[in-house]
């Protein structure tokens, strides 16, 4: 198997073993699509879904803003050198201290998700007289078909100002009278990996008719509207997401056609996709290190990682496909159960996945589309250094993340003597 040019053994020859393998052009071309798929939007970038350095990079080299929902993920973005003014600030518990960095630093937009953070901006900015941009987050009651969770636009959510109780009319009201939060626009992201475009199309329906709303209620118009991010992507065969340019197209028509029903004028739109950038990218490759048959029950692989670089499988029954990377074999497909190197036994890569029947230690696995939120979460259980990460293409490879040795997984602890 070869990424960018590259064979995957000679990587891990290079980088070690488990690797993230990065295909640049891929990642590339993937939000080029998506810039295109949305004229005239802004694009951000989730930075949850990977927030490192070289990614944000490549991202906001395509034109994408970038999306941070926390003081660590701002830093990375201020690291990555990404202009203040692209920076659009999440979260539904910022801290004082988070917001007085936005307010420093003179971050974009700040995405407002309670009642509190309204006071305490009001508050923060009077103190360093300053305005605050702001969108309000909107939870519009539409419950998106995809895990709990990572649902987030349904009524009973953390997030937001819940519409269908009427937070989102409250909120806005009292934000039309503070002095230091100017509310530029709404905001509403429904959930993660969903698949067909009706979900996103009735959030937009929702949020167009909210902003005509609050023109007839205060005479004010709302000039932006972000709808979030969300669309499904392809973890498996059996998974058959929508093209990009179609998801562009039903939401810019829905905006439109609600727009035109409302005689509203077509708000500055800005979307936030993670997942559809990053994910398909990026491939995890494992090194196998024990081969255990189960005579009547199966067949577990044990690779070298796991549920610390990969938590998906354990927390979403998540499924990512899985392929022998390092050679090739005619042996007929077997179903292995490819496991980590965890004390758990759910510490699972993939459930029964079909492999070469020839299957033995030594031999590379690649895990398909491990770009969004495994390196976000990993984890260092069981004191495992967490592995790093290549990026690829044109036949050359460049370290975008260190691994970690021994000394940097006991790096924070103090001892007694
Ligand atoms: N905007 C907001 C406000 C979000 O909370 C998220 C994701 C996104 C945009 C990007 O969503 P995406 O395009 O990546 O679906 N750890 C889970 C996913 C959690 C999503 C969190 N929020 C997973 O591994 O599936």
């Amino acid at each position: 198997m070869t990424l960018g040019g590259l064979a995957i053994t000679d990587l891990v020859a290079e980088f070690g073993s488990p690797l993230w393998v990065v295909d640049e052009h891929d990642l590339r071309t993937r939000t080029r699509a998506y810039v295109e798929a949305f004229p005239g939007v802004r694009v951000a970038y989730a930075s949850k879904a990977w927030p490192t350095v070289a990614v944000m990079q490549i991202v906001s080299s395509e034109g994408c803003l970038i999306d941070v929902a926390s003081a660590g993920e701002l830093h990375t973005a201020m690291v990555a050198g990404i202009p203040v003014a692209d920076i659009v600030f999440h979260g539904n518990n910022k801290s004082e201290a988070e917001l007085r960095m936005a307010a420093e630093l003179g971050v974009g937009r700040i995405v407002v998700d309670s009642f509190d953070e309204l006071d305490r901006l009001e508050r923060i900015g009077s103190e360093l007289a300053c305005v605050f941009d702001v969108w309000l987050r909107i939870t519009p009651g539409i419950d998106a078909h995809t895990h709990e969770y990572v649902r987030t636009g349904h009524d009973d959510a953390k997030f937001g100002f819940t519409l269908s109780l009427g937070l989102a009319d409250k909120a806005f009201a009292h934000a039309l009278e503070l002095s230091n939060v100017n509310v530029v626009g709404a905001h509403a992201h429904i959930g993660s990996q969903i698949f067909g475009t009706d979900p996103f199309v009735a959030n937009a329906e929702v949020m167009v008719e909210l902003l005509a709303r609050w023109r007839e209620a205060h005479g004010v118009t709302i000039g932006e509207l972000n709808l979030g991010g969300g669309m499904g992507i392809r973890y498996t065969h059996e998974d058959h997401p929508v093209a990009i340019a179609r998801y562009g197209k039903d939401v810019l028509e829905a905006v439109r056609r609600a727009c035109e029903s409302h005689d509203f004028p077509m708000p500055q739109l800005a979307v936030e996709p993670g997942r559809a950038l990053i994910a398909p990218s990026t491939v995890t490759v494992y090194t196998v290190g024990t081969v255990k048959k189960l005579p009547g029950i199966r067949t577990y692989v044990s690779v070298d990682g796991g549920m610390s670089d990969n938590i998906r499988p354990a927390l979403y029954d998540a499924e990512h496909e899985v392929a022998l990377a390092s050679r090739e074999s005619d042996a007929e497909l077997a179903a292995y159960t490819v496991v980590g190197k965890h004390c758990e036994s759910g510490d699972l890569v993939r459930e029964r996945a079909p492999l070469p029947g020839d299957l033995a230690v030594g031999d590379l696995l690649a895990v398909a589309a491990t770009g969004a939120y495994t390196a976000s979460m990993a984890s260092n259980y069981n004191r495992l250094p967490r592995p790093g990460a290549v990026l690829v293409g044109d036949g050359r490879a460049r370290a975008i993340v260190r691994r970690e040795t021994l000394d940097d997984v006991v790096a924070r602890d103090i001892a007694l003597h």
